[in-house]
């Protein structure tokens, strides 16, 4: 039996009466990426991020730093890999290939504590968070993808948003990538360049933040966050801090 119009127009109302109720002012959540940060890995990091809800990695980072953030600050971490730091990569992935499974049998998954995110839409404290790994094609390597490439892995992503559209009120909140979009934060040279289908998933989608890492940033002036549209785009190099806004 379809569902008249009217009740359509419920469950949408029950679905934005759902996020404005779910999405917290002043939330923190710490974002981390491509480089072990002193002000993290110390003795004095719970002090430091106690109030932060839940932790997102962007990638480039070795799995027993997740292990040491996730023991010591005891929140929830989600990650993705970058193109660098990738050896256990395969182990988290569904499907994986038979051929660099033979090569890599020695290399079981390592514990980090975390949640891996590439591919998967996810709840955390209500909000609906997304995870795309990996860079631009530019030497062959591993996680490494063309635009087109990086369209068909995005595909996994579209039912559950389109979900969450529905009976929740938005696509989701957070996308969190490796690299950043085409012509935002990134740079010219082959390996950092963004993706050019990351602006399109961004005005189809509209999340409020894009958590990226992949470009370093070693000036303290260097801009780190963008606003794109309807999002908020954000470099996690080393570390920040970001407090989401109801931005209903
Ligand atoms: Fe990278």
């Amino acid at each position: 039996m379809k569902p008249s119009a009217k009740g359509l127009q419920s469950i949408a109302l029950m679905g934005r009466f759902r996020y404005i109720a779910c999405i917290r002012v002043g939330m923190k959540v710490l974002c981390i990426a491509d480089h072990v940060d002193p002000f993290i890995y110390s003795a004095s990091v719970k002090s430091r991020f106690s109030d932060v809800s839940f932790i997102l990695s962007a990638g480039d980072l070795a799995l027993e730093y997740y292990d040491f953030i996730v023991s010591t600050l005891n929140k929830p971490l989600y990650f993705v890999f970058g193109n660098h730091h990738i050896l256990e990569r395969e182990s988290y992935l569904r499907r994986q290939d038979p051929f660099t499974q033979i090569a890599r049998k020695q290399v079981g998954p390592t514990y980090t504590g975390g949640t891996f995110l590439e591919g998967r839409v996810l709840s955390e404290r209500g909000l609906i968070l997304a995870g795309l790994g990996g860079s631009i094609w530019y030497n062959g390597g591993e996680n490494q993808y063309t635009n087109f490439s990086m369209f068909f892995s995005m595909i996994p992503l579209f039912p559950k948003l389109v979900w969450n559209r529905i009976f929740r009120g938005r696509y989701l909140d957070i996308l969190l990538t490796h690299s950043p979009p085409y012509g935002i934060n990134d740079l010219p040279d082959p390996c950092h360049t963004g993706f050019k289908v990351f602006l399109w998933f961004m005005r189809v989608f509209k999340p409020k933040y894009l958590i990226h890492g992949h470009v370093h940033l070693y000036d303290r002036n260097a801009v780190r966050e963008v606003q794109y549209r309807r999002t908020r785009i954000v470099n996690a190099f080393d570390h920040i801090v970001i407090e989401l806004e109801n931005q209903k």
